[in-house]
């Protein structure tokens, strides 16, 4: 089987490659290398000693795109912008890359007709929850044009499957992935300041950064910081090959992946220390606008449809995005 990775060369990118291959399946990348570098793809290669197809392009064009994607039986679908404060920036762009993007890669599926699409959304779709765990039918709603993006790809893709009911769409929910792949050549390598927890706090670790601002410790949570289902991107990379083996019949299903546990801010900082020996500095700084106080999903429907669970702990999700931290510590060049 050939698998059309769009997005391949990024964070999750990568490590679903690394799977793909190991698991032989053969693979194209086609990326534009908006967020990552070809080094990265190379290092997929070094990891599995297989090769791959690298295309550099973007999914807005479509001409390439459909000629990029004959003789490929399915597509997985990372490419595109995801950091929420950037989003409120620039809405155009991310409504146009997310978007559009997508509307031209299902268009060029069409004219392939290739109908086996993997879709990367996100826990973000459900807004500020009303229940806990978050199971698959909890509303959908969202408050940021990051999050809108995925919730109308998520709609393009489910009115796409009542016209023609025999593509095989598996819309993936992802939790929060952390960590790296275990040989420490690929991970997060976010440019600038980081966003998000875990890579802040193994640039604090490693010493490009002073110290984590810990956002609110005033939450309705066991120690007042948030809580969030941290998963392994290794877990969550197997999880894009069940979700391909699962696509053998026509549904559009969304799923999804997570542990089903939730960590705070402060004990992943505890587990990061513990993993880095490294002491991580910290402030406690007022609320970040628009979080949320905990998220954690309902992992069942994986379990049940995908035969996946996440099996990493959280201190192998520390002990190797440190370890991918330390061996790169300007990140992948
Ligand atoms: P990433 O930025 O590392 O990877 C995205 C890749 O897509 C990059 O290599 C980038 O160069 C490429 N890309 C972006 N726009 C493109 C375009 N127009 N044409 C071609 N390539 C393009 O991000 P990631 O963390 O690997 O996320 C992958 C997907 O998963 C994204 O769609 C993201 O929204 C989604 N997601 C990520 C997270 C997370 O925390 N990382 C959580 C939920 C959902
Ligand atoms: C963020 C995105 C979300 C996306 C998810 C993917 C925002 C508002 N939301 O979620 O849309 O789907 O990433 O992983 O960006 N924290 C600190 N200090 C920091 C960074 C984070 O205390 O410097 C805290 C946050 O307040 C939160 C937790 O750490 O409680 C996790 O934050 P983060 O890694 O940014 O993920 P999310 O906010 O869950």
């Amino acid at each position: 089987m050939k698998i059309f990775v769009t997005g391949g060369a990024g964070y999750i990118g990568t490590h679903t490659c690394v799977e793909l291959l190991n698991d032989g399946y053969e693979v194209v990348v086609y990326d534009n290398f908006s967020n990552s570098s070809i080094e990265a793809l190379r290092r997929v290669e070094q990891i599995t000693q297989k090769s791959l197809q690298m295309i550099e392009g973007d999914i807005r064009d479509e001409v390439l795109l459909t000629s990029s994607m004959q003789g490929c039986d399915g597509v997985i679908h990372f490419a595109g912008l995801k950091a929420v404060g950037e989003s409120v920036e620039k809405p155009l762009e991310y409504y146009d890359n997310n978007v559009h993007g997508t509307l031209c890669l299902l268009r060029a599926m069409q004219k392939n007709s290739i109908k086996t699409i993997v879709f990367s959304s996100s826990a973000t779709v459900y807004g500020d929850p009303e229940f806990l765990p978050l199971t698959e039918k909890h509303p959908l709603r969202t408050t940021n044009p990051y999050g809108y993006t995925k919730l109308v790809i998520e709609e393009i893709l489910r009115d796409l499957f009542k016209s023609d009911p025999t593509w095989k769409i598996m819309i993936l929910r992802y939790f929060n992935p952390v960590g790296a792949h275990q040989s420490g050549l690929i991970g997060e390598d976010p440019q600038g300041i980081p966003n998000n927890l875990m890579p802040f706090i193994a640039q604090v670790a490693v010493g490009r950064r002073e110290f984590l601002n810990v956002f609110g410790d005033d939450y309705q949570t066991p120690d007042g910081t948030g809580v969030r289902d941290y998963i392994h991107v290794v877990d969550l990379a197997q999880g894009h090959l069940r979700a391909l083996e699962a696509l053998k019949t026509p549904q559009c299903t969304a799923i999804n992946l997570g542990t089903g546990r939730g960590y705070s801010v402060l004990e992943v900082v505890k587990a990061f220390a513990e993993a880095s020996k490294k002491p991580i500095n910290y402030t406690i700084s007022p609320r970040r606008e628009g979080d949320i106080a905990a998220c954690y999903a309902d992992p069942k429907n994986a379990k049940e449809l995908l035969n996946w669970q996440a099996k990493r702990t959280l201190k192998q999700m520390c002990e190797d995005a440190w370890n991918f931290q330390s061996k790169n510590p300007e990140g992948i060049k």
